[in-house]
């Protein structure tokens, strides 16, 4: 049993706007935090529009869109979660920023609060050294962009994480519609490990003139029935993420193969964060 009525989620972006949507949609009372301004009338509107298309497409019943649009409330304060029974983060992949926010949420939230991170790579461990005495409570919940459509949760214990928290945690997912799979808690995971040197080596393909870009993804669509290209998904998780995540695999593993690619970075400091931005490697002039 999960024991969750109410879930807080730090991050109205990408990843906490789709997390916050299908909790509201699972039954949960839903809290959406974000800092920045722009972003939870940003995360609204994509709400609306995602569950007006369900609607459309008869995959919802429009009373029960009312009812998620009910259950979702947008806070520009972090209090505003201080009674949820799960906090789950997703805010920029960093450390610190994360630890800060954490440190914040112990301190305000229940005992029994669950505090998850939707961290991509970063050790969960290391993050759960934040919450003090609550480490136990401490797990890495990782969904998959996009949230609604993909199925996956890597669940991460920490060292310190409870088997109860694992349990709850893992009954949570399954109450979100999800597939709960557990990873040890080692860089990158499982997902990251495998799938961010993939992308990392499409950019050096890239860079190394092997082939234009997009011809890179179609090789990859067409020859390996990958769904989108490499440099395509790149853009869709967002540059700066995959940076993130390289930093993270490059140090936790000790090795220069996890070097992020010196044009994937060269595009972050031109600020081509892909779809975010409206360009990336490729352009995406609508958003
Ligand atoms: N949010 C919500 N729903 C979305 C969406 C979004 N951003 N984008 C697409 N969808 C939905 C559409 O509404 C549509 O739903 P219905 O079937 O109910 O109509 C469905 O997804 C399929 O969409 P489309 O027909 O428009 O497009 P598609 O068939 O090309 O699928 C895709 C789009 C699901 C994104 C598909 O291209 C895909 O699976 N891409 C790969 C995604 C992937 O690999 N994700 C993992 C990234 S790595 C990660 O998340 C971990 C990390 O730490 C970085
Ligand atoms: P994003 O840039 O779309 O959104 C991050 C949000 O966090 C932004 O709205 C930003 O305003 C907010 N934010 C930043 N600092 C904050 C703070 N201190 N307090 C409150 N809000 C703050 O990023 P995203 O793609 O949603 O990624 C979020 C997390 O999820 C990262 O840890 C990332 O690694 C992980 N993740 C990303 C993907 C993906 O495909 N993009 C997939 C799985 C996991």
């Amino acid at each position: 049993m999960h024991n969750v009525k109410s879930v807080g989620v730090i991050g109205a972006g990408q990843m906490g706007g789709g997390i916050a949507q299908v909790a509201a949609v699972a039954g949960f009372e839903t809290v959406v935090f974000d800092a920045f301004e722009g972003a939870l009338g940003k995360c609204k509107s994509l709400h609306d529009k995602l569950l007006a298309r369900a609607v459309e497409k008869g995959k919802m019943a429009q009373p029960d869109a009312d009812a998620a649009k009910k259950r979702l409330a947008y806070a520009a304060s972090l209090d505003a979660l201080s009674r949820c029974d799960v906090v789950i983060e997703a805010v920029v992949e960093d450390g610190r920023v994360k630890k800060e926010l954490f440190r914040k949420v112990a301190a305000m939230t229940g005992p029994q609060t669950l505090l998850a991170s939707n961290t991509s790579s970063i050790s969960i461990t290391d993050l759960g050294t934040s919450v003090g005495d609550r480490a136990d409570r401490f797990i890495g919940m990782h969904f998959f962009n996009p949230v609604p459509v993909m199925q996956l949760v890597e669940v991460i214990n920490g060292l310190a994480t409870s088997p109860v928290t694992t349990e709850r945690t893992i009954a949570l997912a399954k109450a979100m519609g999800k597939t709960p799979i557990p990873a040890n808690d080692r860089p990158g995971f499982v997902s990251n490990r495998v799938l961010m040197p993939l992308i990392n080596e499409a950019f050096y393909a890239w860079m190394e003139g092997v082939a234009r870009p997009e011809d890179i993804d179609q090789i990859m669509k067409l020859g390996c029935n990958f769904p989108m290209g490499p440099l395509r998904l790149a853009d869709f998780i967002g540059l700066d993420t995959c940076v993130h995540i390289m930093d993270v695999l490059a140090e936790g593993l000790n090795s220069p193969r996890y070097r992020a690619c010196p044009l994937l970075k060269q595009l972050v400091t031109a600020g081509r964060l892909g779809d975010k931005t409206g360009r990336g490697v490729f352009e995406y002039p609508a958003k």
